[in-house]
């Protein structure tokens, strides 16, 4: 089984995507034939930034590697290292009827959340079909926000199939995890980078401290008795504290006597540990970029040879003359 996820890298990562997304990932490293990429031709769709775009590329690769993504287990890579993507996804963008396009919600919401209404971002769900069908992938594991764009990835390869006549490519499926609630923010919406509401997964000291502190509670007096249930804190203790650790916090809340004030400083120290030794390998990480750089080439490797021996076929079915090799 061969699973597959892209990371779109663009900006520092914060808990809720590493509870809704990357800790799946990570998990399902075990599971199959795993690809991980970083999604660097789909980030340019809302950044023209060189600088920052490199920075943001190697950041999320040294995030991931830290979290425990082992390169030994799974080929991570980068998208633009895969050139045979964008050649498919001209190929499917050919016979992608416009109309499909102009049903995706997620373009219409980005350009509702002011990004520029360009053709990168109209067409961005056929890249995202190149990205999974060309490594045959089976199961992509994305958050229910992706669902209409792994659904399209399917439509498209359907049409592929049936206009050259063949099972040239494999149609996917989503793995969307249902009981992975949305990680509330500090002013609890849902924790986006839109919404400047984020904790850091390598927030530490002062920065996390403070942001712990700002999460919005109602204002049941201290001896009161508090329902954990609706506590924006307690939605994020219990991602960080084992169970047994969360069903007494619980407990403190309904006796009453025990304030938010309480409750944040708990949930500082719980995620203090729990992400204290993936800070710490990142710290390494960070000064050794080389080792970075050289586990994505490998990745890239890897991941080339594959899309290559799925695209010479769908070349031949389409009649595209080539006079080299890759
Ligand atoms: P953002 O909303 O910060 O821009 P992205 O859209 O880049 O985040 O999300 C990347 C991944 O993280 C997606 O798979 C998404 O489903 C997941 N994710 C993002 N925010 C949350 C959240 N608050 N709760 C659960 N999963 C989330
Ligand atoms: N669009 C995805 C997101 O915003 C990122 C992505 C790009 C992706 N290509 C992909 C996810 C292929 C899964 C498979 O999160």
């Amino acid at each position: 089984m061969t699973i597959l996820s892209g990371i779109t890298p663009s900006g520092r990562l914060h808990i809720g995507n590493y509870f809704g997304a990357m800790r799946q990932h990570i998990d399902m490293q075990n599971q199959g034939d795993a690809y991980y990429f970083i999604a660097n031709y789909h980030a340019l769709t809302s950044r023209h930034d060189g600088t920052l775009m490199r920075r943001h590329t190697l950041d999320i690769a040294i995030d991931y590697l830290s979290l425990g993504l082992d390169p030994s287990k799974c080929v991570f890579f980068a998208q633009s290292d895969v050139p045979q993507v964008t050649e498919l996804s001209w190929i499917l963008g050919t016979m992608c009827p416009v109309s499909l396009m102009e049903k995706a919600v997620s373009y219409k919401d980005k350009v509702a959340q002011g990004l520029s209404a360009n053709v990168g971002l109209f067409t961005y769900p056929i890249l995202q079909a190149a990205d999974i069908l060309i490594y045959h992938s089976d199961l992509v594991p994305v958050g229910a926000d992706q669902k209409q764009h792994i659904e399209i990835t399917r439509d498209l390869a359907i049409k592929f199939n049936n206009t050259y006549g063949g099972e040239f490519l494999r149609l996917p499926d989503a793995h969307i995890v249902k009981e992975v609630a949305t990680v509330p923010g500090v002013d609890g919406r849902k924790m986006s980078k839109s919404y400047n509401n984020t904790i850091g997964i390598f927030d530490e000291g002062k920065e996390l401290k403070e942001k712990v502190m700002s999460i919005q509670t109602d204002s049941t007096p201290l001896e009161e008795p508090k329902d954990p249930d609706t506590c924006n804190v307690f939605a994020l203790i219990k991602l960080v504290a084992d169970a047994h650790v969360s069903a007494d916090i619980a407990a403190k809340y309904r006796a009453g006597g025990y304030g938010y004030g309480h409750a944040k400083k708990e949930l500082l120290g719980l995620l203090e540990a729990y992400f204290q030794s993936a800070r710490e390998r990142r710290k390494a990480l960070q000064n050794d970029e080389q080792a970075v750089l050289d586990i994505l080439k490998a990745g890239g490797e890897k991941a080339r040879a594959r899309a290559e021996s799925v695209m010479v076929p769908i070349r031949e079915a389409a009649g595209i003359l080539r006079s080299f090799h890759a």
